[in-house]
């Protein structure tokens, strides 16, 4: 399931980010990738422990931890400190598969890659090309959003970004361990969590049907759940 969320941060959140990464240091892309997706990564990075890259991507988290439809859709566990990305000048980044397993750098903390997330923090208009395209269960998805929106993606996919051939796009990205591994588990969790939702606002949260249909969410999480 791909699934994008809008504002995740906010228009001013956003230019705050920008203002500070522009005059940071960046460092080729490479250092974060394996040997497959080193071969084909052309872009740059901020430094993996830069105290900038720690900053922002604490404040990535912070927005994340306050989004329903993130928490209902992830069910995270464990999530990488975001990292940050830009590609300009025809950089590119070709077919790969992200790597299975990430080690927090200095840490013993083995996160195992479910979800893959791109935040844009640049408008579409201010680069052309820089499109993510995902090659899921349901065919090809071509993704490029509105600065502050996020997308996720299973990280089992098949994926790329396209030459920028003007401008620079800018992104943080990262992975994720849900609590729920299975992709198709974790959808219809979130499908059943969203009608819920949905008739808890038509119905009342105390409506018979509700309660009955919390309970069966509840229990399929109980018998899905690792944590
Ligand atoms: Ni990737």
């Amino acid at each position: 399931m791909l699934i994008s969320i809008p504002d995740l941060l906010t228009k001013a959140e956003v230019a705050a980010f920008r203002a500070e990464m522009d005059k940071a240091e960046w460092i080729d892309g490479k250092a974060t990738a394996g040997e497959q997706s080193g071969a084909v990564k052309h872009n740059q990075q901020l430094k993996e422990d830069s105290p900038l890259g720690r900053k922002l991507g604490d404040n990535v988290l912070d927005a994340l931890a306050r989004n329903d439809i993130f928490l209902s859709a992830a069910l995270p566990l464990k999530i990488f400190p975001p990292l940050f990305n830009r590609y300009q000048g025809g950089e590119h980044f070709g077919t790969h598969v992200d790597n299975a397993i990430r080690v927090v750098r200095g840490t013993p903390v083995r996160i195992r890659t479910d979800l893959s997330m791109t935040l844009f923090l640049s408008e579409p208009e201010e680069y052309e090309g820089g499109v993510l395209v995902v090659e899921d269960n349901y065919g090809t998805q071509e993704v490029k959003l509105e600065a502050g929106s996020i997308v996720l993606y299973p990280s089992t996919s098949l994926h790329h970004v396209t030459p920028v051939t003007n401008g620079a796009r800018v992104c943080s990205f990262f992975w994720l361990q849900s609590m729920v591994r299975d992709d198709g588990q974790r959808t219809l969790l979130f499908d059943l969590d969203t009608s819920i939702r949905s008739l808890a606002g038509e119905q009342g949260v105390n409506h018979p049907e509700v309660v009955r249909l919390s309970g069966i969410y509840h229990n399929l999480l109980r018998r899905w759940a690792d944590t």
